[in-house]
Parts: C-alpha cells; sequence; structure tokens
C-alpha cells in the first residue's frame, strides 16, 4: 500500500471555514477572512478584462513583473521572489530550511500555516504562547532557542490578535539566532505601516513577506512577495516552481502597484473604521484588543457561537476564534471581525448592537 510519509500523516488538515461562502448570496457581508471588502482597483479589473487567449496560451514569464515589484520596494530583484500568496512563501522557506527533526519557532496565538508547513518537512513546532493580552513573548522565545531552531515565523501585525511588535524587537532575535531563517509575515503591513524593509541593516537570515489578499483585494488570484538577502533568496528560488505565480496574476500586479491611491483610499477607511469599532466596542462594554491589522478580536465569552450565527443571520460572516482549537490559545470565547469599508462597518455596528442587545437579554454575554 502507499503510504504518505509520517510527518504528513500526523498532520491535522487544514480546512478554512470557506464551505458553502461561494454559493452565499451575494449580499452577504464576508468579514471572516480579513478580506478587502470593495475588491481590487478598477484598472486591476480592465486589464483583466484585457486578457486574450493568447495571454494564457503560453507559460507566465515571472521575473519582468519581479523586477517591477522589486523596484516598487526599493530592493535589488535578486532579493524579491514572487509567490503564490504568502502560503506559498511559508511553505518555500521550510522546504528551503528545515530537516527533519529541527525546530520551527511560533509565538501563539498565530496563523495556522507556519506549524503546517513545518510539521510537513518533518520539523518540531516549538510553541511560544503570548503574553497576557497577547503581549511578544520576547524573553520566552529567546529562551526556547537551541542549535536545531531552523526557522522562526511571526506575523507582523498578528493574525488573529491584531498586535504588532517593533522591528527592533525582531531584529534582536534573528541576530540570537543567526541559524535560523526568521520570516516576519507582514500580510497586514499597509493597515500598519512599519515595515522591517525601512532597516537597511537587516540580518542575512531576515525574510520579508508581503500579500495582495488584504489591502490590494486579490485573495483570489494569490499572489505575495517573499523579499530577503540575495542569496539566501537564491536558495529559495531554487524549490519553487518557474511558473508558481500565474499569467493571470502577473498580468493584474503591475496595475495594482500603479493604483496606490485606490489602496491608500481603502487603507485610510479601514484604520478610520477600526478606531469606530474600537470606540463602539468600548461603549458595548466588550472586552477587544488594539489592533494594528483590518479585524479586531473580541471576547464574547461562552455565547461565541451564538454571536456568529446572530450575525449570520443578519448577513454578516466573522470568524469564530474561539479556541476548542489548540492552535489559538487564549483565544477563549473570541471572534474575530475583519474591518472594511466605511459603509460596511457601518453596517457591522448596527448588526453588532442588535445581536449584543438581544444575547444580553438572554445573558449570554459575558459583561
Ligand atoms: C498572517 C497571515 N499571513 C498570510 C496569510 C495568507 O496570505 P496569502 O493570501 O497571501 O497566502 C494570512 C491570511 O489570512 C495571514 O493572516
Amino acid at each position: 500500500m502507499l503510504e504518505a510519509r509520517a510527518a504528513v500523516k500526523s498532520l491535522h488538515a487544514y480546512r478554512p471555514p470557506l464551505a458553502g461562502r461561494q454559493g452565499l448570496h451575494l449580499d452577504f457581508l464576508r468579514l471572516d477572512f480579513n478580506e478587502s471588502t470593495v475588491g481590487c482597483s478598477p484598472r486591476v479589473l480592465a486589464r483583466l478584462r484585457s486578457l486574450d487567449a493568447e495571454a494564457l496560451a503560453r507559460y507566465p514569464e515571472r521575473e519582468p513583473v519581479e523586477r517591477e515589484a522589486a523596484d516598487f520596494l526599493g530592493l535589488d530583484a535578486a532579493q524579491v521572489l514572487l509567490t503564490n500568496g504568502v502560503d506559498e512563501a511559508i511553505h518555500l522557506l521550510c522546504s528551503t530550511y528545515l530537516e527533519p527533526g529541527d525546530e520551527a519557532i511560533i509565538v501563539v496565538p498565530t496563523f495556522a500555516l507556519y506549524a503546517i508547513f513545518a510539521q510537513a518537512e518533518g520539523a518540531r513546532v516549538v510553541q511560544v504562547l503570548s503574553g497576557e493580552n497577547f503581549t511578544f513573548p520576547l524573553n520566552d522565545l529567546l529562551s526556547r532557542l537551541s542549535p536545531r531552531t531552523r526557522l522562526i515565523a511571526v506575523a507582523n501585525p498578528n493574525n488573529p490578535t491584531g498586535a504588532a511588535v517593533a522591528s527592533e524587537v525582531l531584529l534582536q532575535i534573528a541576530q540570537a539566532a543567526p541559524r535560523a531563517a526568521v520570516l516576519v509575515d507582514e500580510a497586514y503591513f499597509e493597515f500598519h505601516g512599519e515595515t522591517m524593509l525601512d532597516h537597511a541593516a537587516r540580518p542575512e537570515n531576515v525574510f520579508v513577506a508581503r500579500t495582495f489578499s488584504k489591502a490590494y483585494g486579490l485573495a483570489g488570484l494569490r499572489i505575495g512577495i517573499l523579499a530577503g538577502d540575495a542569496g539566501q533568496m537564491a536558495m529559495v528560488r531554487r524549490v519553487a516552481s518557474p511558473y508558481n505565480v500565474n499569467a493571470v496574476a502577473l498580468a493584474a500586479l503591475p496595475e495594482a502597484l500603479c493604483d496606490q491611491e485606490y489602496v491608500e483610499h481603502y487603507v485610510a477607511e479601514v484604520q478610520r473604521g477600526r478606531g469606530i469599532l474600537e470606540r463602539e466596542l468600548t461603549s458595548l462594554g466588550l472586552q477587544y484588543w488594539p489592533t494594528r491589522a483590518n479585524f479586531v478580536l473580541v471576547r464574547i465569552g461562552d455565547a461565541h457561537a451564538e454571536f456568529v450565527q446572530a450575525l449570520r443571520a443578519r448577513g454578516i460572516l466573522v470568524r469564530d476564534r474561539s479556541s476548542d482549537r489548540s492552535s489559538d490559545p487564549r483565544c477563549e470565547g473570541c471572534v474575530r471581525l475583519t474591518v472594511g469599508s466605511s459603509e460596511h462597518t457601518r453596517t457591522l455596528i448596527a448588526a453588532l448592537r442588535e445581536v449584543v442587545a438581544k444575547l444580553r437579554e438572554r445573558r449570554e454575554v459575558r459583561v
């Protein structure tokens, strides 16, 4: 009988709760995956509409677009690899640096795929628990470094907490672990505004990942960037398919990068909206954690599932992060709400008021 590798057999299947989302009524407001609620720039759509059969018949050529992406970031092309979303960037780093038995350190709760891709290589995942209120556990993390530590992955800002950590802290980690690839996952960079790429003196073991799935509204196209030291990136490139990013995504990317006005406008709406939502949560008496991303983690308490259901009944999808899941420690009773356009934030707030009032009547909301 054909058997998968032991490391693969011991993996839990990762199934994002997307099921049925495609078929749902179009009017559903999707605040469950931190996507853009308004979609991509019209310039991107126009470019996509202009594609013809010939454009699709050819194998995609990544390098010219990679140069544009590198220019945009102020880096050399040799420092940049376009990827099939940040998901692939994580996968490639794990394939490049992890041997079976190596250790990968993650700070939990965090994005699920770091652990999955590391385990798939046969690595041992060392989970370092965030502090109270999701403070970054620098000393705990440093105390868990070992000669076998070959990967450290930090989402900055973090998902699902929205917490950010200073670049200096990440540099300190990279310097303390020169044999480990340090992935700084900046999937939510645009909403935060601070980046590791601003540090010219980055050690060679630091990698920065970016995505076009969030602020740019292109999650369906699957496109992201991995940036790092040119010598290290040459190694990562060896394990990547030459055609990892498809022709449609490559056609769209230059337009997406050119239309910064569109992205900036959306990001400004989200930043305003998250402040408004935070104030609303305060006045509703709900516990939440200040966020630097396009989502807010809120503690609902025992009624988290009813809360998610009640919003769904009002046409709004949000993400239950309550931790019956071992990957989300400290998230008991918590729900993550994506912040979208101003209009969508108003819709969310109106529904929140109704749902919280209803649950309170039934004494199901903790506070
Ligand atoms: C921290 C983090 N990294 C990466 C991703 C996935 O990015 P992409 O769509 O580029 O694969 C997500 C998506 O939710 C995320 O939260």
